[in-house]
């Protein structure tokens, strides 16, 4: 499974990647909003610098909603840097646009997907990742992981090579969960990220060993 950083925030990205278990970043219009990153040339400066510190799939987000104007977008995103995926809504203008940077092998992260029936029409469009929001469905009282197994069950069903990327990622067990249904990625915050380090266990059973260690040598 892959591991993606949802963030903008070039400090979060440097730690992640520092783990050493990192594979890609999201980004989306909020949370580059989030880092004051505004304008058309401060916000490709800053994909240009999260390009810099992560081996691969950094997702760029569109802001054009209509056809044409998602493709000169997406053009001009994926020729910054191959790293570059284009991040496109779910919606008609959409989906027609994935198909046109398929066919030119633009990869591309259809976004906003919450059902199965989304999922399948942007794999039949060809995207590379499908990204449904886990946590948003969750907040809504509605079981976000069941979207996530019915979009495996039909990809497996007719062999789609779109990858499942879960995303709206609150904690580990979010992660967890994806894992054992066989999503191909998480995107997530830091924090949930580092969470999967943790256990109780681990900290106590360290602390006695070196206390051991410690009374043996004498000190
Ligand atoms: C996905 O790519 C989005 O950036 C993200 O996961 C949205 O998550 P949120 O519900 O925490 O805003």
């Amino acid at each position: 499974m892959k591991f993606f950083i949802d963030t903008a925030n070039l400090d979060q990205i440097k730690e992640a990647q520092d783990l050493g278990v990192l594979d890609g970043v999201t980004t989306n219009p909020s949370l580059m909003a989030k880092e004051g990153i505004t304008g058309d040339e401060n916000v490709i400066n800053h994909y240009k610098a999260i390009c810099d510190i992560v081996d691969d799939n950094v997702s760029a987000e569109v802001i054009a909603t209509d056809y044409e104007g998602i493709v000169k977008e997406g053009e001009a995103l994926a020729a910054l840097n191959p790293k570059i995926v284009v991040k496109v809504p779910m919606i008609k203008e959409g989906l027609k646009a994935i198909k046109y940077f398929s066919s030119k092998g633009i990869r591309t992260n259809c976004t906003l997907i919450f059902s199965p029936a989304q999922a399948l029409l942007a794999a039949k469009a060809g995207a590379t990742y499908v990204s449904p929001f886990l946590g948003r469905l969750d907040d809504i009282s509605t079981d976000g992981l069941t979207l996530i197994e019915d979009i495996r069950l039909i990809f497996d069903n007719y062999g789609y090579e779109t990858q499942i990327l879960a995303a709206s990622i609150r904690g580990p067990l979010h992660i967890v969960s994806c894992a054992k249904i066989g999503a191909d990625v998480i995107t997530a915050p830091l924090s949930a990220i580092t969470g999967l380090l943790k256990h109780p266990l681990t900290d106590s059973g360290l602390a006695t060993f070196l206390a051991d260690h410690a009374k043996a040598a004498g000190k």
